[in-house]
């Protein structure tokens, strides 16, 4: 007989394929105007399902696996984050979780550079101006930002993700790469060449500091007063990793202040962060809907990887990502 699987939005067509070509299982899927399945309905829906595939805005606790009951084997989440996911409740109940690591690292690398230099050289200020009026005539200290060649660029949480933005800005002639995390990784830091700093020498010594690490307790809140301080005036604070690994009242005091010279963000606190919040009032904060892996070859082959993760774990095989709980 089919294993039920609930699959929490719709996703893009490989894994879909992938779960309707498999003879394994039987699926529902949330297919409304893609926009987060209600609460009250996903608590509906995913009684005594075999296995869940979601993403990162269903948030999986207790409430959710006591709704599921006790058939639930598997959760795959189509997303390299899993700060959505309360891993000691699923711990607790003998869930196995699938996620998709190093199919998206390309693109969030790609979109992390993209991002850095249009916070840097000011893209978004500067084709404001040019189609508002603002461009009376070429000047000399115009829309000035701050360049990469002979630069220090900090990373915060050195892993996969942060070795591909170093390799990619790396023919940009930065001068040298620096990086903090819980222990030095030199199996990693040997491939960019990067030396392994405290966190404030990280603060201090960044021209350019990427985010890039998980959020977890050790991680919130940990981009505060106390690290925009120790920075650069001149400096760029970037973060493609999750909002939460922020402050963001602390980040719009620095902004706005002139601590630091800018900040691109791919993520924040909410999302969608409203429209009238503060830090879009910013000319120096580039804001971006959480949009690092959506290139459509990525999004693609995490949707494949999330969908086969979640028909081994089913068979009771070992994932091609899993986490260790
Ligand atoms: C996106 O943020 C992801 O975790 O995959
Ligand atoms: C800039 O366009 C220059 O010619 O210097």
């Amino acid at each position: 007989t089919l294993q039920r699987v609930y699959v929490t939005r719709q996703i893009p067509p490989e894994g879909l394929k992938i779960l309707q070509d498999s003879g394994q299982v039987q699926f529902e899927l949330w297919n409304s105007d893609d926009v987060p399945v209600p609460r009250k309905e996903l608590l509906q829906k995913v009684k005594g399902v075999d296995g869940l595939l979601c993403v990162l805005t269903e948030k999986i606790d207790a409430e959710l696996l006591d709704a599921a009951g006790p058939n639930l084997k598997v959760v795959s989440t189509m997303s390299v984050g899993y700060d959505h996911l309360f891993l000691q409740e699923l711990k607790k109940r003998g869930v196995r979780v699938g996620y998709t690591p190093d199919v998206l690292t390309d693109a969030v690398a790609e979109l992390t550079v993209a991002l850095l230099l249009a916070t840097s050289r000011r893209l978004i200020e500067a084709t404001h101006e040019a189609k508002t009026g603002g461009w009376g005539t070429w000047r000399t200290l115009w829309l000035c930002g701050h360049e990469l060649a002979n630069s220090t660029v900090g990373i915060l949480g050195l892993g996969r993700i942060g070795v591909a933005i170093a390799e990619r800005l790396a023919p940009f002639k930065v001068k040298k790469f620096i990086y903090t995390d819980v222990a030095p990784r030199p199996d990693l830091a040997k491939a960019i060449n990067a030396e392994y700093v405290s966190f404030d020498e990280l603060a201090k010594q960044s021209d350019f500091l990427a985010v890039c690490c998980a959020l977890t307790p050790e991680t919130r809140e940990i981009c505060n007063e106390n690290l925009f301080s120790k920075m650069k005036k001149t400096s760029i604070f970037i973060n493609t990793s999750r909002g939460g690994v922020v402050n963001q009242e602390d980040l719009y005091q620095a902004l706005a202040s002139g601590q630091i010279a800018g900040a691109g963000l791919d993520v924040t606190v909410p999302e969608p962060l409203p429209t009238n919040h503060p830090l879009f009032s910013l000319n120096n904060c580039v804001i971006l809907p959480h949009i690092a892996s959506a290139s459509y070859t990525t999004r693609n082959a995490m949707s494949a990887l999330a969908a086969n993760n979640l028909l081994l774990g089913l068979r009771g095989q070992p994932m091609i990502k899993e986490l260790k709980l």
